[in-house]
C-alpha cells in the first residue's frame, strides 16, 4: 500500500507522531491482551541455558543494541557483547556454543548485518533477529526472527523503528529476567506495568513538539553540539548525535557524561550547546556535576530531564525540555522523542532534505 505523510510536513514528522501507536502494537503483540506473560515465536528461548548474548547491528539499530546491553546485563544477568556488522564480521571472534547472537535491523537486508549473521550460523546455539521487515534476508535466516511492528518506514533516519526496536527488545530482556529469576516478582511486574503505560505517556510527551521548535532555531546556529548521557542514557545520546548529524549536518558528538573531563571538556565554550539527556534517575547527581563542569566554562547546557530533575539541576540552565517521569529502565524509549524533535526542527530550520538527507541511503545493501 502506498504511504502518504498523513498531512505532515515530512514523513520523519509522521513516523514521530505514530510512535505511541505502534509502540503500543509491539506491546500488545508481545505481551498479549490480559496478563503479563510474553510470548516468543515458535519454541522461543531459554535464557537459563545462555551464557553470553552477543548483538550485532549498524546505525540506529546498533544503538539500540547498546541500550539493550544496559538491559540485558542489569535486569537479566546475562552477560553481552556489542559490536558494529563491519567490524564484527572481519574480526573472526570466537563464537562459543552458548551464545545466542542477537541482529537487531529495520530492512533486514544490510549487507554487513546480513553477513555477519551468516558468520554465526552454526556456531551460535540460536540466531536471533529484530526486524521491521519480516520477509527479510535477515528474518528468513533467523531461527527466531521477532518482528518489531513499526509498519513502513520511509524517512532515512529512522525514528519508530528505533523506539519499537527498543520496545521489543526490553520485552526480551524482561522475559530473560523472568526465566532466569533474577528480578524479584514485584519489580518485574512494576516493569511490565511501565511498559504497558508507556504508550500514552509518550503520546502525551509529543506535546514537546513546540518547545523543541523553538530551541532548534537556536541549535541550527551551532556549528558543533556535544550529547552528553550516563548509564542506560549514554547510547540514546550517541543516537541523538547521530540524529542531528545525519539531517542538519551539523556535527553532533556523543560522549559518556564520565568521559568529558578525559576530553570533549577541551572543546567546550559559548559557542557549542551541551545537550544532556538525564532523567532524574540514580545517577543523576553524578551528570549534574559534569553540566556543572560544562557551565563553569561558559557551555550552553540544554537539559532534559523531568520535573525532579529539573529542580534539582540548580542554576545557570541555558534551555530545558520537561518530560513525564517513567521508571528510569524506560527512560531511553521515552527521551528518543525529543532527541527526534531536535533533530528534525533544526534540519527543516536548515532547511535540508529532512527525509532524504544527502549521502545517505534507507538500506546499504552494499558494504
Ligand atoms: C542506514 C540507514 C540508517 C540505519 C542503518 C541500518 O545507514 O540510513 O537509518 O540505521 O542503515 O539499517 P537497518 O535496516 O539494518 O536497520
Amino acid at each position: 500500500a502506498r504511504v502518504d505523510k498523513a498531512g505532515h510536513k515530512h514523513f520523519m514528522a509522521k513516523e514521530i507522531a505514530e510512535q505511541p501507536q505502534v509502540i503500543g502494537d509491539a506491546i500488545k503483540h508481545y505481551l498479549g491482551e490480559s496478563g503479563a506473560t510474553i510470548t516468543l515465536p515458535g519454541e522461543g528461548l531459554d535464557f537459563t541455558k545462555i551464557d553470553r548474548l552477543v548483538m550485532v547491528a549498524c546505525g540506529t539499530a546498533y544503538y539500540a543494541c547498546l541500550t539493550a546491553k544496559y538491559w540485558f546485563e542489569q535486569l537479566a544477568r546475562i552477560p553481552v557483547e556489542v559490536d558494529v556488522a563491519s567490524e564484527f564480521r572481519y574480526r573472526e571472534p570466537p563464537i562459543t556454543p552458548g551464545t545466542v547472537a542477537l541482529f537487531v535491523s529495520q530492512s533486514g537486508e544490510t549487507a554487513d548485518t546480513l553477513a555477519a549473521l551468516r558468520y554465526c550460523t552454526g556456531k551460535a546455539e540460536k540466531i536471533v533477529s529484530v526486524v521491521n521487515a519480516p520477509e527479510s534476508s535477515i528474518a528468513r535466516e533467523s531461527d527466531i526472527a521477532l518482528p518489531i511492528l513499526a509498519g513502513t518506514e520511509i524517512g532515512v533516519a529512522s525514528t519508530k523503528a528505533f523506539s519499537c526496536q527498543l520496545t521489543v527488545l526490553l520485552v526480551l530482556a524482561l522475559e530473560a529476567a523472568r526465566q532466569k529469576g533474577t528480578l524479584d516478582a514485584e519489580r518485574y511486574q512494576s516493569l511490565v506495568s511501565a511498559l504497558r503505560a508507556l504508550p500514552s505517556v509518550f503520546g502525551g510527551a509529543l506535546d514537546r513538539n513546540a518547545v523543541a521548535e523553538t530551541l532548534s532555531l537556536q541549535l541550527a546556529e551551532a556549528q558543533d553540539i556535544l550529547f552528553l548521557g550516563r548509564g542506560v542514557m549514554y547510547p540514546l545520546a550517541l543516537e541523538g548525535a547521530l540524529k542531528m548529524k545525519e539531517i542538519s549536518y551539523i556535527h553532533a558528538e556523543a560522549y559518556a557524561s564520565g568521559e568529558l573531563k578525559h576530553g570533549p571538556i577541551a572543546l567546550i565554550d559559548k559557542h557549542v550547546p551541551v545537550v544532556v539527556m538525564a532523567p532524574r534517575d540514580g545517577l543523576f547527581d553524578k551528570t549534574v556535576s559534569n553540566m556543572q563542569e560544562v557551565m563553569a566554562r561558559g557551555g550552553r547546557v540544554l537539559l532534559i530531564s523531568d520535573s525532579k530533575g529539573l529542580e534539582e539541576a540548580g542554576e545557570g540552565i541555558w534551555r530545558a525540555i520537561e518530560m513525564p517521569r517513567v521508571d528510569p529502565v524506560l527512560s531511553p524509549i521515552l527521551y528518543a522523542l525529543p532527541a527526534q524533535l531536535m533533530a528534525y526542527h533544526t534540519a527543516v530550520a536548515k532547511g535540508t532534505d529532512v527525509d532524504q538527507p544527502r549521502n545517505l541511503a534507507k538500506s546499504v545493501t552494499v558494504e
